[in-house]
């Protein structure tokens, strides 16, 4: 450890208790003055909270251009995820997962990813003007879930491509699959590639024993991470690290579209956050991961429900898988996953992360114990006894291999005209139709609208899936790429 680091500050909260304390007179903005002028907004946030919801200032620096506290509390979460630097990011894992494909890639530059991306990945290349070369993820044919990109595919895609500027991966996916992460970044770089990694689902896997490897520990370049989803902090704060890569280029490209009035709250949930973890995080995440094993052990008890785990390594594009999702399979019972969803939420009071055609995901994280758990196994076991039926012909397939026609910044700016999505098959789409949660789109700008893509948008729609999106928001009609 630098000599200087402890992982036990937390410079940017030491900075804002000193502010509280100071007992500034504030004549700049936020217009609410520490909450005096909205007395409503106090009695429900709290006054400690509103205290600290302040502007920039020189005790307390600046997110564009950090030089004291901010400087060093993304020094100390480089270091504590063992990257070169760390980016506090205040618009969620989106902004830092844009900011990494716009900082490896320029207009008409190449990279190599997985179709099954999170939405903000494609909008970075509709932002950017990079061209995606997808690699076939695989899917799990019973599962019907796409899976991670096999070395193999990638290195052929390298050799069809080796132009390409970078490789994007998923560590994991929304499901916990995980890609030879390692093995990719040695491949790449002995091609003059950078490996940049959404880790939107995988903050743990810095601090976990058991689960699979973090980006910047297989020497990855760049990694999106959401301290926000299981690292503990509040949502929308995320960071992004850094190995190799010029900090103040990375600084710039995040300021293309960062606000000028980051939120302190966000970012003192980062530092908190970080310091908790650094400290506490490996027997932290022990507990989560005994806690989900004994979660997908009672479920798989019930019958019909499968909550997966590593058995599915086997097959060569799932390399590693992360053992504290809990993913499970609920076609089997005859329901789809977002019916089982919708149940959970409207008859049992449960709300889990989301439910697709056939797989619901429920997150395991710091906050959860026993009871809890126990809690969502009754009701699993009380879903199958109520409402199991017939699975035949119940929807399979999560994921659709796209036929990608035109670039998605060529396809999303060009000429267009609406057409009836049922009369659209056969034309090229100027936009996005995802089912939200995950947000992999089933559909994206450039790619050829298909019967059976039209088919899975019924029925996502008829199962109760959140379809977003389309300028159209009823998806009566897509837009298209005229001519
Ligand atoms: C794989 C993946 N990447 C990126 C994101 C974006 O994260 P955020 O919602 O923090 O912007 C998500 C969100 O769910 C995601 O699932």
């Amino acid at each position: 450890m630098n000599g200087k680091l402890s992982q036990k500050k937390a410079p940017l909260a030491e900075a804002l208790a000193r502010y509280r304390k100071n007992r500034i007179v504030p004549f700049d903005v936020p217009g609410h003055k520490q909450g005096k002028g909205n007395p409503e907004l106090v009695e429900f946030l709290g006054a400690q909270c509103l205290s600290v919801d302040v502007n920039s200032m020189k005790p307390l620096d600046n997110l564009s251009h950090p030089s004291s506290v901010i400087k060093e509390a993304e020094a100390l979460a480089a270091e504590a995820f063992g990257a070169d630097n760390a980016f506090f990011i205040v618009g969620g894992t989106s902004a830092a997962v844009q900011g990494m494909v716009m900082c490896s890639c320029k207009r008409g530059e190449k990279i190599i990813m997985p179709r099954n991306v999170h939405i903000s990945a494609i909008n970075a290349l509709v932002l950017c003007g990079a061209i995606p070369v997808y690699v076939n993820p695989g899917a799990n044919e019973m599962l019907g879930i796409a899976l991670g990109m096999t070395v193999d595919n990638i290195r052929m895609a390298m050799d069809e491509n080796p132009d390409a500027k970078a490789v994007f991966l998923n560590n994991p996916t929304y499901y916990g699959i995980c890609s030879d992460l390692e093995a990719v970044v040695e491949l790449a770089h002995s091609r003059g590639m950078k490996v940049i990694v959404d880790e939107a689902h995988g903050t743990h896997f810095y601090f976990g024993e058991g689960l699979p490897k973090a980006a910047m520990h297989c020497g990855a370049d760049m990694a999106a991470v959401s301290m926000h989803k299981t690292g503990g902090s509040l949502t929308q704060s995320s960071l992004l690290l850094t190995r190799s890569m010029n900090p103040g280029y990375v600084r710039q490209i995040l300021c293309l579209t960062q606000t000028t009035s980051a939120s302190y709250l966000l970012m003192v949930s980062l530092d908190i956050s970080r310091r908790n973890l650094a400290l506490r995080g490996c027997e932290t995440f022990a507990r989560v991961l005994e806690l989900a094993e004994y979660a997908r052990q009672e479920i798989n008890k019930i019958g019909g429900y499968y909550a997966y785990s590593t058995e599915l390594c086997q097959d060569q594009a799932v390399f590693a898988f992360d053992r504290t999702k809990l993913s499970i399979y609920t076609r089997n019972i005859g329901l789809a996953g977002i019916e089982v969803y919708d149940i959970l939420r409207d008859e049992y009071d449960i709300q889990i992360e989301f439910g697709d055609i056939g797989n619901i995901l429920a997150i395991i994280s710091v906050g959860d114990n026993e009871r809890m758990v126990e809690r969502l196994v009754a009701a699993l076991y009380e879903i199958k006894r109520r409402y199991a039926k017939d699975p035949s012909g119940l929807l399979n397939n999560e994921y659709i291999a796209p036929q990608v026609i035109l670039p998605p910044q060529n396809a999303f700016y060009g000429e267009h005209r609406f057409l009836p999505l049922k009369e659209s098959s056969g034309h090229v789409s100027a936009e996005f139709v995802m089912c939200y949660p995950p947000g992999i789109p089933v559909l994206a700008p450039g790619e050829r609208i298909t019967d059976e893509i039209i088919d899975y948008i019924a029925y996502a729609e008829e199962k109760g899936c959140l379809l977003t999106g389309p300028e159209d928001a009823t998806l009566a009609t897509v837009k298209i790429v005229e001519g």
